[in-house]
């Protein structure tokens, strides 16, 4: 039985807790919040489990095989690397860090010490998104020219982090997951709606090396939640809406036909294609539930998770950069396959 203590019982925290608690192999031994408030939700809904205001408390608990972080991005590092050097395995709910360097500390100490370190890139864990990706890589779609998302809400402002690190950061794993191209270049623009907060609008531009593009639009200032993903295909375009009770993925046989050479000049080269839509069966087992047993997976059988730190660093290595293109004004900044923010510096991005 793996020992589980979830830091940071603000909005998220509790579903972590939940989804844990009903996960086969693992058992919640503690609760972290240093709100008062917090903790005494945390009690009534595990009046069983172990609650303090302060982390390290909980990792002196020899009970605790592992811990799960919910906390603002900001805290992510100081307790994750805490975690990690007292020899538990950590999971980290998105992002992974709020800045490259500590990202990249935290997977050598994961590294070294031989411990599971998973990201909460919940999403990957969707029925949807497993069931995109099989027909991506089995080429149903055919090849892939765009990834176009708009995630939209009325949303609390945060004030630690961007729209990027919190809504494109969806998206970014999204695309990493599911998209076989490899960034190259990204592009973003962003607004804030007061001098001293962070941007809480953004427009990104990701160009891949297979010639693909993906379009995010993401805003915390919308008067309607949108969840919305279009991945267009050479043979077929997909629809996914996050928020359809039902039929959350839809396929259109649909699409260009392109002649070698017209017929005749008047006519076009390019026609189109319309042909039947369907919406494939999804497992209705909550993102969440799927990403909590995957981890207990991986720390009981030492497995290497979907999302491991190096995913995570990718994310936080194309945020980062998709920040420095903000502050330019959407100036592209180049990225290379295996050390994006390194190329974007060394090609002088970063002052230039
Ligand atoms: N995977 C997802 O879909 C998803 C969804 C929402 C939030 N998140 C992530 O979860 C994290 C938390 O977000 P939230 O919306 O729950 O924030 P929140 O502000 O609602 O809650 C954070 C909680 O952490 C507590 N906290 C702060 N510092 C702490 C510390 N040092 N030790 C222990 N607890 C501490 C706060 O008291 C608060 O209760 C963020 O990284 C966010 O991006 C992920």
């Amino acid at each position: 039985m793996i020992g589980i203590a979830v830091i940071g019982y603000g909005y998220w925290g509790p579903n972590l807790a939940r989804c844990f608690a009903e996960t086969e192999g693992c058992r919640v031994v503690a609760i972290v919040d240093p709100a008062a408030e917090a903790l005494a939700r945390a009690a009534r809904h595990h009046p069983m489990t172990r609650l303090t205001a302060n982390w390290r408390e909980a990792l002196a608990d020899r009970r605790v095989d592992a811990v799960a972080i919910a906390t603002p991005a900001a805290t992510h590092y100081e307790i994750a690397s805490a975690a990690l050097r007292a020899g538990r395995h950590v999971l980290i709910e998105k992002p992974m860090a709020d800045n490259l360097a500590n990202a990249r500390e935290l997977v050598d100490l994961a590294d070294r010490a031989d411990l599971r370190l998973m990201i909460g890139h919940t999403l990957v864990y969707s029925s949807a998104a497993r069931k995109i990706e099989a027909l991506i890589s089995s080429h149903d779609l055919g090849n892939i020219h765009y990834y176009d998302s708009t995630r939209v809400n009325l949303g609390v402002s945060r004030r630690d982090v961007s729209v990027l690190w919190d809504l494109a950061v969806h998206d970014l794993a999204i695309i990493r997951y599911l998209l076989p191209g490899e960034p190259i270049a990204i592009s973003a623009n962003g607004m804030r709606f007061a001098a001293d907060a962070p941007e809480s609008l953004a427009h990104v531009t990701l160009y891949l090396n297979d010639g693909s593009v993906a379009h995010l639009n993401v805003n915390w200032l919308a008067p309607v939640k949108t969840r919305r993903v279009t991945i267009g295909g050479s043979q077929k375009l997909l629809l996914w809406d996050d928020l359809e009770p039902s039929e959350k993925v839809k396929i259109y046989h649909r699409g260009h036909l392109v002649a070698d050479e017209p017929i005749d000049p008047d006519q076009a080269m390019i026609d189109y294609r319309i042909g039947d839509m369907w919406s494939p069966h999804l497992s209705p087992v909550e993102p969440l539930m799927s990403e909590a047993a995957h981890f207990i997976d991986c720390v009981g059988r030492h497995l290497v998770p979907v999302t491991d730190g190096k995913f995570g660093l990718r994310i936080v290595e194309l945020i980062e950069a998709a920040t420095l293109s903000m502050q330019q004004r959407g100036r592209p900044v180049e990225l290379k396959a295996h050390s994006p923010m390194q190329a974007a510096l060394v090609s002088g991005g970063r002052n230039g």
